[in-house]
């Protein structure tokens, strides 16, 4: 046995790593309990510092620590890669995208709860027989005011709430990001002879601060049913039809905890319907007894309508006394906040997994 001296472990060490470089597989084991086995070379050095001055002991010692730990990791180092596939033959980066190791999870995507409701929105009105229209979200002053009877001074025009496109005026006026889906009612009545029955679904613009209850972007479904003797109790039979169909269980629970109106309506105004109504629904937080969510009214808006204005008839080349109708814009986030009990608008547009996960 040689002497113990820092050349011979420098040896020891380099024997074990030429050693360790051709070995197969099978080999390992023996290369273990030779170096770390009970009678191993490390055990040896370890023997030899009993006879070791005082000073040498701890110099040799905190080396001979040194060196087993290294030698160690060496060999485990090895046996990782012995592990990994052989048979493949790839290379030890490539190894470590081992495919037998247990993967990362990835979740399936699904259908976002505001597609989710829009979706069931449209499916209830088509069972009734509305047929689905669609209009552009850049759209004519024109089409988004003028012909819905919103005059020239009307605060809806004002620049608070609307987003004017930054561009030279068109041959028909100017152009906007449209407010809502009613002007899509104006191109259906224009490309179309009544009896008309659409339900128009998008995106709407308006310059909005945010908060819990409004964006600048959010979506409404825009209804329009168009004949001769349409009447305001066809309109109300619909809408009812709709919350029964949307929120029939939630309904239910309520009327049964209350026993109350969960849906009313209401008087409204809008410039291109006459008689003009609102359709409110119980506030899903404080049950109708007032809280921050329905501003202290118990009730929280869920859609506007009413029967089209005889003026908005006439700027489509309708006769209002030959046609009546009936048109109502539906809130989505509305709906779904209130089918869900959400009690902040902004969940929808932040896209957290641990929120969307839930629907
Ligand atoms: N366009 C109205 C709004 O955005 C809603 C509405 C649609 C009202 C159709 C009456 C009829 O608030």
């Amino acid at each position: 046995m040689p002497e113990l001296t820092e050349k011979n472990l420098l040896k020891l060490k380099e024997t074990f790593i030429s050693q360790l470089k051709g070995i197969k597989k099978e080999e390992i084991e023996t290369l273990e309990t030779r170096y770390f086995g009970r009678k191993g070379e490390i055990r040896k050095l370890y023997q030899k510092l009993s006879s070791l001055s005082l000073e040498k002991k701890k110099k040799y010692g905190e080396m001979i620590n040194l060196l087993s730990k290294e030698l160690e990791s060496l060999l485990n180092q090895k046996k990782i890669e012995f592990s990994y596939d052989q048979a493949t033959k790839q290379t030890y980066d490539e190894q470590l995208l081992e495919s037998s190791l247990p993967g990362t999870n990835f979740f399936l995507g699904h259908i976002h709860p505001l597609q989710q409701v829009l979706d069931e929105i449209i499916s209830v009105f088509r069972n009734l027989g509305f047929k689905v229209e669609l209009g552009p979200e850049i759209e004519l002053e024109d089409y988004n005011f003028t012909k819905l009877n919103i005059p020239e001074n009307h605060p809806a025009r004002d620049m608070q709430d609307t987003l004017y496109l930054d561009m030279p005026d068109t041959d028909k006026g100017k152009i906007v990001l449209r407010t809502h889906t009613s002007p899509t009612q104006i191109r259906t009545m224009l490309s179309q002879k009544p009896p008309i029955k659409a339900i128009m679904p998008g995106r709407v613009y308006r310059r909005d601060n945010l908060d819990a209850s409004h964006q600048f972007n959010f979506h409404q479904v825009e209804g329009l049913l168009v004949d001769k003797n349409v009447r305001l109790s066809d309109l109300k039979g619909v809408l009812n039809y709709f919350v029964k169909s949307i929120f029939g269980d939630v309904i239910l629970k309520d009327s049964q905890e209350s026993n109350e109106t969960v849906s009313r309506f209401r008087q409204s105004y809008f410039p291109f319907t006459e008689p003009s109504l609102e359709m409110d629904m119980k506030c899903f937080i404080c049950k109708g007894t007032g809280c921050g969510v329905c501003k202290n009214t118990g009730f929280i808006e869920l859609l506007g309508c009413g029967m089209v204005h005889p003026e908005v008839l006439k700027n489509v080349n309708l006769a209002p006394e030959v046609y009546t109708g009936f048109a109502f814009g539906i809130g989505v986030e509305r709906v779904a906040m209130l089918k869900y009990r959400i009690d902040d608008m902004r969940l929808f547009y932040t896209n957290d997994i641990r929120f969307l996960k839930q629907f």
